[in-house]
């Protein structure tokens, strides 16, 4: 990482609509759409969701690594705070115009993002699913809710003209899929926008760090679990495959720690710094005692060690890395 962390594109679809300044100064102009979008947020047959308690967290189901407690959900909301810093206050990376009208968001978690568009898109009709329910009292009218693991047929009867994917890293063994399913929901002229944050990693190579035995045991364990943190699945390959044509990709490291001076830099790498601390435990804990056996203690002594090392290791300067791509439907 250079340390200015400095934002690369690297697109086939070069000129003014591609250069990042213009996308991310340009005004997002409301949706004009169709008045007809209903107000419901659907009711949740309690069978449908499951509720698993193990070792001290609650979890959505038998596989998906992270749990869903309240402190993830805290830490959900905080890296809501970071995707708007890393798109300067945007919601999306692609520009959403008025042919935008039907939006789908998979996997919304704390429905932070999808909230904000519906009360920002007032005129289009946001659907959002998820495998557990979001607990927010104040919901747009024209936001739907739907349980539904999107691992699975999607099915839905009308097509998307956008489609929000973010932070699913590790929710499907089957990336292809996804796309493909992506693909089948998307209009003819529909879009879709991946964002996801990869693994802590350290500006300065050092061997035998706490971060490398964490990183090892977790990339170990989520290959036994038969999925992937890395960032695999912005690949544009997988994309193009099921027929998108990726247009836009953005990468941007963030600091993690005020080490980075750049005061923009410096605000987001304070809340990564509270995202990672928190997230640690969260996003090892199923994994390495599931997948490596290893006990509760042995996770967190790891934990506690890592937390030491990245408050003690602003020479290293810890960052992970933001990725966006952007496809649209090629038919
Ligand atoms: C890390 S959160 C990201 C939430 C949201 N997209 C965001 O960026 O704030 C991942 C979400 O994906 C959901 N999820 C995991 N597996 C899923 C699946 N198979 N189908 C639908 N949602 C899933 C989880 O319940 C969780 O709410």
């Amino acid at each position: 990482m250079d340390e200015g962390g400095v934002m690369e594109i690297d697109s086939d679809d070069p000129g003014p609509e591609n250069s990042l300044a213009v996308i991310m100064d340009s005004t997002i102009n409301e949706i004009s759409a169709s008045e007809n979008s209903s107000a419901s947020i659907q009711s949740l047959p309690a069978d449908d969701i499951e509720e698993v308690f193990e070792n001290n967290r609650r979890y959505a189901n038998m596989s998906y690594f992270l749990p869903n407690d309240e402190s993830e959900e805290v830490r959900a909301s905080i890296l809501h705070q970071i995707f708007l810093k890393v798109l300067s206050g945007h919601l999306t990376f692609h520009r959403i115009g008025t042919d935008i009208v039907r939006i789908l968001d998979i996997g919304t978690g704390t429905g932070d993002w999808a909230i904000a568009m519906a009360e920002s898109y007032p005129n289009s009709e946001i659907i959002v699913t998820d495998i557990w329910p979001f607990q927010s009292a104040d919901v747009p009218p024209n936001l739907t809710y739907e349980i539904d693991d999107a691992s699975g047929e999607w099915g839905f009867a009308e097509k998307f003209d956008y489609i929000h994917i973010r932070g699913l890293v590790g929710a499907f063994k089957d990336w292809s899929m996804i796309y493909h399913q992506a693909y089948q929901a998307c209009s003819e002229t529909g879009y879709i926008e991946i964002l996801d944050i990869g693994m802590v990693r350290y500006t300065v190579n050092k061997a035998g760090t706490a971060l490398e035995e964490y990183n090892e045991a977790l990339r170990d364990a989520a290959a036994v679990a038969g999925i992937s943190l890395d960032l695999e699945h912005l690949e544009e390959q997988i994309i193009q495959k099921e027929g998108f044509r990726v247009f836009r990709r953005v990468s941007l490291d963030i600091p993690i720690g005020t080490w980075n001076l750049d005061p923009s830099r410096a605000s987001m790498g304070k809340l990564a710094l509270v995202t990672v601390l928190e997230g640690l435990e969260s996003q090892c804990l199923r994994l390495l005692t599931t997948y490596l056996g290893w006990t509760i203690d042995q996770v967190k002594v790891l934990c506690e060690r890592l937390k030491t090392e990245i408050l003690q290791a602003a020479d290293l300067k810890p960052f992970m890395t933001c990725q966006i791509v952007v496809a649209r439907k090629m038919s």
